[in-house]
């Protein structure tokens, strides 16, 4: 469920929200193409957006002058392309991630790019664009030193034989050479300049075949922020288009100039007295150690809050910064509010996480109780939370 709606408003008989603002979106999408002011920007934006929201989040990161978008799953990409048509935008976007025999006539018809780290892909994507009669546009990876996608350098040159064949015949275009990086968030670390040097060579030997793609691109959020030499023509940044920063040691949110997104907010479905020596939740892990008020949050770990964080988790109420008490359930969690909790009210607002402007907890905060990241509990956030979009810069 989506709407924009007033801050201030709940959509009908929700008891948690997660309010995304879409000026911070696009603050933070500025904020990136100022640190790579000779790159394109590919907004990554899969899973949902990072939990945001697809379509909504596209929208806002390619007015903010984002050219490019980024998707892992074919599917993703097939609904991102649908709903940006239904919006008259039409940018390029890139899926990364299918197995052999996928759809990808349906991904040609859709315009898609497409990776290929090995040559049964590159064959693939050209039998289907010989039976579709076009040019496939394809994105040739390189593992540089990630160990997961990407074909390995001593590999390189087959895949390269692969799509030059596929292109004398007019059936591929080889728009993107690509690579990841695997420690782009440890800032110091040579591992960067390690891999920056073995792309940089596996674009020599693609220029030595006469593959000269358009944009070539390395880094995501953390090369982007921390590392020039990775920019080429085009960065990938995912987790920093929401706010977030990639690397809690090396600089936060605010020290990056980002704007976190996403605040998750629930309303106090029940607040009781309860006396010293109170058991609370499964197991009984946790007991009042006052006569005490105890409030229930309306948010479990389906709803993406990480069970490990029973007993930890930080929560606003008031103002106040409170956690979580005893086991997280699978819809709700107790908060003790101790003795100032008196004159909290049932429907009163919860703050799960949020830009933590205000003191409030942020993702990094339960990424940190959850022995975690926040990439993991924005991304997890489930399903039936409704987002509700704002967009104050737009509305005053
Ligand atoms: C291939 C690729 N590029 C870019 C990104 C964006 O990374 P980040 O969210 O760290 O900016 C991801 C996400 O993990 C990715 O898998």
């Amino acid at each position: 469920m989506t709407t924009t709606e007033p801050a201030t408003s709940w959509p009908e008989g929700a008891t948690a929200r997660a309010v995304v603002d879409l000026g911070a979106i696009r603050h933070n999408v500025r904020t990136l193409a100022e640190k790579a002011p000779t790159a394109q920007v590919m907004a990554v934006v899969k899973s949902d957006a990072y939990g945001h929201g697809l379509l909504r989040v596209a929208d806002a990161a390619l007015d903010a002058g984002a050219s490019w978008l980024g998707v892992a799953q074919l599917n993703e990409a097939l609904e991102l392309r649908a709903g940006l048509d239904a919006t008259g935008l039409r940018p390029p976007i890139l899926t990364w991630l299918f197995a052999p025999g996928a759809p990808l006539s349906r991904a040609l018809a859709a315009d898609l790019d497409l990776s290929a780290s090995a040559p049964w892909a590159v064959q693939e994507i050209a039998a289907a664009a010989r039976e579709a009669g076009r040019t496939a546009r394809v994105h040739l990876k390189v593992d540089t030193g990630m160990g997961r996608g990407g074909a390995r350098p001593e590999a390189f040159g087959e895949l390269l034989d692969a799509a030059a064949r596929a292109r004398a015949e007019g059936a591929v275009d080889v728009v993107g050479i690509w690579s990841h990086l695997a420690r782009a968030d440890e800032p110091d670390h040579p591992a960067t300049s390690e891999q920056t040097a073995v792309f940089t060579a596996a674009l020599d030997q693609a220029a030595r075949r006469g593959i000269q793609p358009q944009v070539r691109h390395l880094g995501q959020s953390a090369g982007t922020l921390f590392h020039p030499d990775t920019h080429f023509d085009l960065v990938r940044p995912g987790i920093s288009v929401y706010g977030l920063t990639p690397a809690v040691a090396a600089g936060s949110s605010a020290e990056l100039g980002l704007r976190p997104a996403m605040r998750l907010e629930a309303r106090l479905t029940l607040v009781k007295a309860a006396p010293a020596g109170t058991p609370v939740s499964y197991g009984h892990t946790a007991r009042t150690t006052t006569d005490t008020t105890l409030a229930v949050v309306p948010l479990g770990y389906s709803d993406g809050l990480p069970r490990i964080a029973s007993d930890a988790g930080p929560v606003s109420v008031r103002g106040r910064r409170l956690h979580v008490t005893g086991r997280i359930c699978m819809d709700q969690s107790v908060v003790d509010l101790g003795a100032e909790g008196a004159d909290v009210r049932e429907g009163d607002v919860a703050v799960v996480f949020g830009d933590g402007s205000d003191g409030g907890p942020t993702a990094d905060d339960w990424a940190a109780a959850s022995g975690t990241i926040s990439y993991e509990i924005v991304s997890r956030l489930g399903g039936r939370v409704p987002r509700v979009y704002v967009d104050p810069e737009r509305d005053q």
